[in-house]
């Protein structure tokens, strides 16, 4: 244990929470996710300070996965060494959460969404991060091939079982996010949320899926919220050697930049200019305005960019005039 790190008294004064559906849980509207920047190829303290960032400003909440890395499993072990270090302390103020269904070890037990699988990635992640519990497991995404019985099953059995306190969700398209959700109610162990990608460049869920979650009462909280760093300001001279589409990966390259694409940006970042912001932050902000979100899930290679986007926080509203111009940038 580390009693160097001294966390700020003043953490939770600024932090908005929000109801996940119509459970008992409150999220930060802001969380952080694990899924680049945290793995063994990244720099300890350096990701270390973002962690400590984060909970020094109320982010409570942190998301990882079996497979985040890289290499698989090393963002988990990483989190567990700073859980260690700095906040195992205090481990009831935090939420955190980790997921199987991708692609993690070989042969048919390593991926998609057997009870096989997700018992198994369950345990291993609960050792990388020394915990006894995560709060909430996902399916982390739906299985063609497994029946959607099989997979809440396995969610079910995991928080029965004392692994996880709550079971969700993860790109489930909504018809399949209908049908696990009311598996897992008559199950008794109800979804608690659902994590699909949104943004201002993926408005997928907009066709349907929020509905589904309004209606069943379900939370969301959305990933890649700034389009993994295209909704920035950060590629608009060009491709940093430092940045996710500048580092070798399959996510986020240079063939995402089209000029149609970096024509809106460049657009959408005159117009948070114009409202005092940073185009990181409208764009956060642009999906807090549904109240259905209850988190952002956001992902930072430091610490100054996460207090970036924490500034989001001092401006939800917008007028409709602001979002009409939105809407004319996007469509
Ligand atoms: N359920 C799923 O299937 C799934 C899939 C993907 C992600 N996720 C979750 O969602 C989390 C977030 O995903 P994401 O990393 O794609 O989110 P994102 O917030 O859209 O992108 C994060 C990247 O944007 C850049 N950035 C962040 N804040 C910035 C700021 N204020 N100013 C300028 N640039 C900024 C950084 O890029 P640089 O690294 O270039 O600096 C950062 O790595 C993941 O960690 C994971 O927990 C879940």
């Amino acid at each position: 244990m580390n009693l160097d790190y001294i966390p700020a008294q003043n953490r939770y004064d600024k932090m908005i929470y929000r109801r996940s559906g119509n459970s008992g849980v409150l999220l930060p509207a802001i969380s952080l996710g694990l899924w680049h920047n945290f793995g063994f190829v990244d720099v300890f303290n350096h990701f270390r300070k973002t962690i400590r960032t984060a909970f020094d400003h109320g982010i409570i909440h942190f998301d990882l996965a079996n497979n985040y890395g890289p290499p698989y499993g090393s963002a988990e072990e990483n989190f567990g060494k700073i859980l260690k270090l700095d906040l195992m302390r205090f481990r009831d103020e935090l939420f955190i959460s980790s997921k199987a269904g991708y692609d993690m070890w070989p042969g048919p037990y390593g991926n998609f969404g057997s009870r096989k699988y997700l018992i198994a990635s369950c345990d291993q992640s609960l050792k990388r991060m020394g915990l006894d519990y995560v709060d909430v497991f996902y399916s982390h995404r739906p299985d063609p091939d497994t029946p959607v019985e099989e997979t809440m099953q396995a969610l079910d059995h995991i928080v029965r079982s004392g692994r996880a306190l709550y079971a969700g969700i993860s790109n489930y398209n909504p018809e399949q996010t209908e049908k696990a959700i009311k598996i897992l109610r008559s199950l008794g162990t109800p979804c608690l949320i659902h994590q699909p990608k949104y943004s201002m460049f993926h408005r997928e869920p907009e066709e349907g899926l929020l509905d589904v979650l309004g209606h069943e009462k379900v939370g969301a909280i959305v990933f890649s919220p700034l389009a993994q760093g295209l909704l920035t300001d950060k590629y608009l001279k060009g491709i940093p050697k430092n940045s996710r589409a500048g580092r070798p990966n399959i996510f986020l390259t240079k063939e995402h930049m089209t000029p149609q694409i970096m024509e809106k940006i460049t657009k959408l970042n005159t117009l948070a200019k114009n409202r005092d912001q940073s185009l990181a932050q409208m764009a956060i902000s642009w999906l807090l305005k549904d109240e259905r979100i209850t988190s952002v899930l956001v992902g930072a290679s430091s610490s100054k960019q996460l207090l970036n986007s924490l500034g989001a926080l001092d401006h939800l509203e917008f007028s409709a005039k602001e979002l009409e111009a939105i809407e004319n940038i996007l469509n």
